[in-house]
Parts: structure tokens; sequence; C-alpha cells
């Protein structure tokens, strides 16, 4: 089932995404978080810390997977997405870093780096709340548009598209890494709850496809209609082309 909320505007998005993680880690304080990166959680992850530092949240007891990280590049480089959650998040509040899990980027054999993550996630039991962004070609962690579903973690070879969309945060284009680690579908449809946040105009078109389409591994946020709990947090601009009479939407 996946239910749509409405807000205003990425602000708004930010504090409804933070509210709903808050609300797990207060109800369950040893969650399991799947983590995502990207521009689109920045707010939510700001929020969080601001629930922190206001004694409102308490993340001792977590413990955090992440969806994705670039082959090649090592946690201190500053385009790894280890480095993004110590920045955006781990290095603000009060989580023990040993339990926060991100895809090793530098290892010298990536497709047992890939079998070694996806045995962590197992034996966490999967995560209790997956936090998921959105590419504008409908792809979630680095799972692109393509003829199957991958299930596993494994290394992908990253889309023009991607490339360029991602190229914005380094010193050039050809910096950017042409592959990654990702979490595969099946890794990312064992979370026990799906939280996804999208905002702006250019997703507007993949928002759709993906909630109000058909099954397809051409957009792979699709699968996410066959999850049975999914929450998806959106501006109003990127639910422009979705029918929404009030705003909050139940797709069962
Ligand atoms: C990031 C990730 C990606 C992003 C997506 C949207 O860990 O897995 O799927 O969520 O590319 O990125 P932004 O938020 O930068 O538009």
């Amino acid at each position: 089932m996946i239910r749509i909320i409405k807000t205003a505007d990425y602000d708004e998005m930010s504090r409804v995404a933070a509210r709903i993680i808050a609300a797990q880690v207060t109800l369950k304080p040893q969650s399991i978080l799947g983590l995502a990166t990207g521009s689109t959680p920045i707010g939510t992850y700001e929020e969080l810390v601001e629930k922190y530092r206001d004694g409102r949240l308490d993340f001792s007891g977590v413990s955090t997977v992440n969806l994705d990280e670039y082959k090649g590049l090592g946690g201190d480089h500053d385009q790894s997405y280890r480095y993004f959650m110590n920045t955006h998040l781990f290095d603000h509040v009060n989580i023990d870093k040993a339990r926060t899990h991100v895809p090793n980027g530098a290892a010298a054999d990536s497709a047992a780096e890939c079998r070694a993550y996806d045995e962590l996630v197992a034996g966490l039991g999967g995560a209790d709340l997956q936090l998921l962004g959105m590419g504008h070609n409908g792809h979630i962690g680095f799972n692109e548009p393509g003829s199957t579903f991958v299930k596993g973690t494994h290394v992908v070879d990253l889309t023009e598209s991607t490339i360029n969309a991602n190229a914005r945060l380094f010193a050039s284009r050809d910096e950017v890494p042409r592959q990654a680690l990702t979490m595969g579908i099946g890794t990312i449809m064992s979370a026990k709850s799906i939280l996804v946040v999208v905002n702006g105009e250019g997703k507007a078109q993949a928002v759709k496809d993906s909630f109000c389409g058909p099954i397809t591994p051409e957009v792979q946020a699709s699968i996410l209609q066959l999850h049975a709990n999914v929450t998806v947090v959106a501006d109003a601009a990127a639910l422009s082309l979705v029918e929404m009479g009030a705003n909050e939407l139940i797709i069962a």
C-alpha cells in the first residue's frame, strides 16, 4: 500500500519526513534505519539534527545501512556517500559510528563487498524504515532503468543521465565515478517500511510513472507498489502530474 502525503514545499516535506523517522526511533530506540544521500534528504537530516539538539531524539541505539556508494571512492573523499552521511547527520548526533554502514566503494573486491553487505543487512534483520530519494528516471538507490529488477547488492554502471545529474557536485564531469555499489531491489524491498522523499517539478513524471503506472524495471521505483508499507512525502511540484483530491492519497 502506498500513502502519498502532499506538502506545500521542500521545507514542509523535510519536516514531515523527519517526524516520521523520529517516530520510528522513538517507538523503537534500537531501530535499523536505511538511509539515502543526494540533495533531497538534506533538509530531513537537518530537521533530525535539530530534534537531537533539542533533546527530542536519541540515536544511541540506532543502527544504519546506506543504500549505495560510488565505486572507487574511499570514505574520506568529499564526494563519497560515507563522507556525506558523516557531515550531514552522523557527526551531529549521538549515533555510534561503528553501527553506521555504507558499502565500501574502495574495496578491492567489489563483488565480495556486495555479498558481505547483503549478509550484513540480512543479519540486522533488514531495515525497519528505509528512506529513499528518487532519480529523474525513477531510479532508487542506483538501480537504473533496465530489463530486470536486480535482487541483491551489486555493482552498476551509472547511466549518462545520472552522471550528468551528479556532475554538479564534482569539480568536473570527468571526475564523476562511472560505477557504484548499490543495494538491489530485493534488499530495498526487505525493509519493513519505506519512506520516499521527492520534490520539484523535474521529478513529476518519475513520480507519476512510479506510483500510477505499470510495474516495470524501466521505472525501478514502480516496484514499490508491491510493498506493504510505503509512505511518499512529496511537494506539490513533484505531485503536479498526480491527481490528488486531498493532501493525502492512499493507493491500495
Ligand atoms: C542516493 C540514492 C539516489 C538518490 C537519487 C535522487 O543514496 O540512492 O537514488 O536518492 O538520485 O537524488 P537527489 O536527491 O540528489 O535528486
